[in-house]
């Protein structure tokens, strides 16, 4: 029987809480269709900051290395910075993966009781591909005069053609086997130099998939579109920054940022992939045994398509669907009043 060498980061706050769903769902699935897992887990989390002064250890890139796939909960707590904890853990492993693309699924799932009037089960399902190591987040820049009212900050925004290209070519090739239409997420109208050189190599890679239709929009207006017309999309691309958020407003659209997957590509396979939902660690809900387990659960099943489990990949989608479509058991955010342990057995008994 194959055995899968999975890496699991459970991380910080509800991070911890939605991996053991996750894993619940693998090893049943697995046992299914005749393969296993077999899970290391790391610590690394803020707690291991606070005690040891490092998210990780010094070579903590090497001893995930020969995984062939990571599970991360979420990364960041109240007591270490931000910057500090996500460039301790996150975005290192992010880029030194080089996990390029970072690709962000929304469904509207029937049974879900989306705040936008307009978005309609089986109607809005696209596909956010953001560019995941590059662009707004940057170590370049820095801080000066601090203390003085001279005090300022400077930060870099960093587009290479080569960091460009090929993302762009990943959502193109992505919509070919899709709805066959991108929408480039752009501010060219604002940000003179980075935005244009993206339109120009969004031009350039789009004459490259004449199958695939393609449009762009400013990012403001394309936010208000997510909102008012989410039907329209198949592949929406966009730069780091415009990714994060437009992959957080497509969940709340599709009803919750619990639900909302990622996965982290390494698409040429030199390195781990990883998988984790979009969502962090929900410092206001941590610890009370509330969240919900389902974006963990979907971020699982994309690590089973990227195994080579495609049809397991597609029995916990299917799931995911029958729990909220046949039943009424919800964790809070999504109006119900169940926990985490029970949508997650409900979801089992349906898997
Ligand atoms: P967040 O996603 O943690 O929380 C935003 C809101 O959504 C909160 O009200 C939270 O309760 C709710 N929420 C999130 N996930 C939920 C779930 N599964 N079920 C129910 N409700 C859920 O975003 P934030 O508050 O901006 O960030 C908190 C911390 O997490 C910060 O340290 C941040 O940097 C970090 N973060 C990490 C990741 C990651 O590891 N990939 C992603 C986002 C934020
Ligand atoms: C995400 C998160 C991270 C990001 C943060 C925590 C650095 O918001 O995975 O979407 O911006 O990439
Ligand atoms: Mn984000």
């Amino acid at each position: 029987m194959t055995n899968h060498r999975i890496a699991l980061i459970p991380g910080d706050g509800i991070g911890a809480e939605v991996l053991p769903p996750a894993q619940q769902v693998l090893d049943a699935i697995g046992r299914r269709h005749g393969f296993g897992f077999t899970y290391t887990t790391y610590d690394w989390s803020c707690e291991r900051y606070l005690r040891d002064g490092a998210m990780m250890p010094e070579d903590g890139l090497d001893q995930l290395r020969d995984k062939e796939a990571i599970l991360l909960g979420a990364v960041g707590y109240p007591g270490v910075p931000d910057h500090v904890s996500l460039w301790g853990l996150l975005i290192p492993i992010r880029r030194g993966f080089r996990q390029y693309v970072n690709l962000r699924p929304i469904r509207v799932f029937e049974g879900i009781d989306s705040p936008v009037r307009g978005a309609v089960a089986g109607e809005v399902d696209f596909v956010v591909v953001r560019e995941n190591v590059e662009g707004e987040y940057s170590e370049i820049g820095g801080r000066l005069n601090r203390g003085f009212p001279e005090e300022m900050a400077v930060q870099e925004a960093v587009f290479t053609r080569a960091g460009v290209t090929r993302v762009l070519d990943y959502a193109f090739d992505l919509s070919a086997r899709r709805g066959g239409k991108v929408t480039s997420a752009t501010k060219s109208n604002g940000i003179v130099h980075t935005m244009p050189f993206w339109d120009e190599l969004v031009a350039e890679r789009a004459a490259a998939h004449p199958t695939v239709t393609w449009d762009q929009e400013h990012i403001d207006a394309l936010a208000a579109k997510f909102v008012l017309d989410p039907a329209r999309f198949d592949v929406v691309v966009g730069s780091n920054l415009f990714g994060d958020i437009l992959s957080d407003l497509a969940a709340a659209v599709a009803g919750s940022i619990g639900i909302a997957p990622a996965a982290n590509l390494n698409p040429e396979r030199e390195f781990p992939s990883m998988f984790e939902p979009v969502h962090g660690s929900a410092p206001d809900i941590a610890g009370r045994g509330i969240a919900n387990p389902l974006g963990a659960v979907w971020s699982a099943a994309m690590m089973l398509d990227h195994l080579g489990h495609p049809e397991a990949g597609k029995d916990v989608t299917d799931a995911i669907a029958a729990v909220l479509a046949k039943t009424d058991v919800r964790t809070p955010d999504l109006g119900g009043t169940a926990s985490t342990a029970e949508f997650t057995e409900k979801l089992l008994e349906l898997l």
